[in-house]
């Protein structure tokens, strides 16, 4: 991005809100805001490097005649144009760098020729003429009318098409929203494939690693800097917080954000590679087998992760967020090496936590924090949802690590487990079993689209009814005073079973 190159001085000109935004964006640290450039400060500026942050070009309110004349003012306009060539040139950078990844027949060559000519039909039919107003009036629309299904795909791919500037505006735009407070986006890395997200898979990514060199790059590049600024100017407005972001109610930490960058992560979840020893029903449809292209892929991906020694600067590693952490040869090789992380959470399936696996792993970290994924309290449920479990090791596994814990081994030891049709009835059951395992806390997760499912599938098997409120037999079940303990972390429903109090009142309790 072009700034400040000849004179470190550098002034904005506009509201302080707006101008801040816009220093963030560009990475600028050291600066000055005005409100308007009159002809009496013009010899206190003349040197500086001057960004008018105005949506109208050449706004009379900002500037006088005088400063006008002056040659190297940059607008918003000005801005975005370089935001958007910059942000192109890699594009086709990339495009390059993924077709290596690509196994191509002589028939999807066809396709996609044809696919990407109609691309650009329609972008010249459209995408050019639209003013970016229009777009930001449609994106805007877009999001408020929650005309996007629980089906994340739709909305991010949306927002995928935007070019960089529009989502630019959009966020600088943004008003604050008080019903959400997260601050995820600005402490956390996901990676999942190759892609490098701030929070979760429920925003835009940063960028994929298959095609920069440096995790750093995409961490600080000005398209994760936009979507931090999301979270950071309070707006959250690209968050698809409705259907899909399990975290958006869970940290609390909202008020006056300062426009800071943290140069690594404080936290980081693992989840580029999907190879498991199960195949459970929300997750996958099959056992996942590898190719080879994905393993040359992953291969790279594991290289430029640990070549980057990002994860040296990071406190809490979680491992992993896909896959399975004892079962993946990846995700084995990757906890070999000295990562000098603070302390690792092992999210797991907990079927290979046995004591050969621990001795393998505990002297490698100091401090351990172990969640594991159960989704089920009887045999019958857990063979059903979780294919190629056993229910009689998973226990003796989950009693292994109770008496870790017990013995101060493991910091924290929690249960994961996902709310659906097969099983809600045993959520009561499922806390006793917790609660005889002494676990810190019990998740209840919401069943989100892992593209297991068609969409009509899973509405019907995730109990949430038009993404609003929950099944009514679901609201039921949750009314047991066993809900009220305090293992209990219902956070990823609390918003459903509000609506749900709402809806059914508890008179039809
Ligand atoms: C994909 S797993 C990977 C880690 C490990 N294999 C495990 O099962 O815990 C990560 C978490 O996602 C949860 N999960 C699986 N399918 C899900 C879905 N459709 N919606 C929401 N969470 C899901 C799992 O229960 C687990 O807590
Ligand atoms: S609300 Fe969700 S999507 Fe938005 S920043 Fe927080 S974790 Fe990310
Ligand atoms: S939820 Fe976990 S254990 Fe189940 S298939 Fe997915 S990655 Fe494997």
């Amino acid at each position: 991005m072009k700034q400040a190159k000849e004179t470190n001085k550098v002034l904005f000109v506009g509201s302080e809100r707006i101008c801040r935004q816009v220093a963030y964006v560009l990475a600028i640290e050291n600066y000055k805001i005005v409100e308007t450039l009159t002809n009496e400060n013009y010899d206190q500026y003349q040197d500086y490097t001057i960004y008018v942050c105005e949506f109208k070009r050449k706004s009379k309110k900002l500037i006088t005649k005088i400063w006008k004349s002056k040659k190297d003012i940059q607008y918003l306009d000005d801005i975005c144009r370089q935001i958007d060539k910059e942000y192109l040139v890699n594009r086709r950078r990339h495009r390059k760098e993924l077709k290596k990844f690509n196994k191509k027949t002589l028939l999807s060559c066809c396709f996609g020729w044809i696919y990407n000519l109609l691309k650009v039909v329609w972008h010249l039919i459209n995408g050019s003429t639209i003013k970016h107003r229009r777009k930001i009036n449609k994106l805007k629309k877009l999001i408020i009318n929650n005309n996007y299904s629980i089906i994340k795909s739709t909305y991010l791919d949306y927002l995928q098409y935007l070019d960089l500037s529009v989502l630019f505006l959009y966020v600088l735009r943004a008003p604050v929203n008080k019903n959400i407070q997260c601050s995820l986006l600005e402490s956390h890395m996901h990676i999942i494939d190759d892609q490098i997200y701030g929070c979760c898979s429920a925003i835009l990514s940063f960028g994929s690693l298959l095609t920069t060199d440096n995790l750093f790059d995409i961490y600080h590049s000005v398209k994760a800097r936009i979507i931090k600024l999301s979270s950071l100017n309070g707006s959250y407005c690209l968050c698809n917080t409705y259907s899909w972001c399990p975290h958006f109610c869970v940290s609390a930490e909202n008020s006056n954000k300062s426009f800071f960058e943290i140069k690594y992560p404080k936290s980081v979840t693992l989840a580029f590679d999907r190879t498991c020893n199960l195949h459970c029903k929300s997750c996958r449809n099959e056992r996942y087998i590898m190719d080879d292209l994905t393993q040359k892929k992953t291969d790279l991906i594991l290289s430029k992760i640990l070549d980057s020694k990002f994860l040296n600067h990071t406190q809490n590693l979680t491992v992993a967020g896909q896959g399975e952490v004892f079962y993946s040869r990846y995700y084995r090789k990757l906890l070999e090496v000295d990562l000098q992380c603070e302390n690792i959470c092992i999210m797991s399936n907990g079927t290979l936590f046995n004591e050969e696996n621990w001795n393998w792993i505990k002297n490698k970290y100091n401090l351990f924090d172990v969640i594991i994924s159960v989704d089920a309290a009887r045999a019958e449920t857990y063979s059903k949802l979780r294919c190629g479990g056993d229910f009689q090791i998973l226990i003796k596994n989950l009693k292994f690590i109770s008496s870790l814990k017990n013995e101060g081994l493991i910091r924290k030891f929690n249960l994961n487990f996902v709310v659906q049709r097969d099983n809600f009835r045993e959520m009561p059951d499922f806390v006793r079993l917790g609660k005889s395992l002494g676990v810190n806390f019990i998740e209840f997760q919401r069943m989100n689209d892992y593209g297991s499912f068609s969409k009509e599938i899973l509405l019907q098997r995730c109990l949430i009814i038009n993404d609003e409120y929950l099944d009514y037999e679901l609201w039921q079940v949750l009314q047991d005073p066993i809900f009220k303990d305090p293992i209990v972390d219902l956070s990823g429903l609390n918003r459903y079973i509000v609506a749900s109090d709402i809806k059914y009142g508890k008179n039809k309790c």
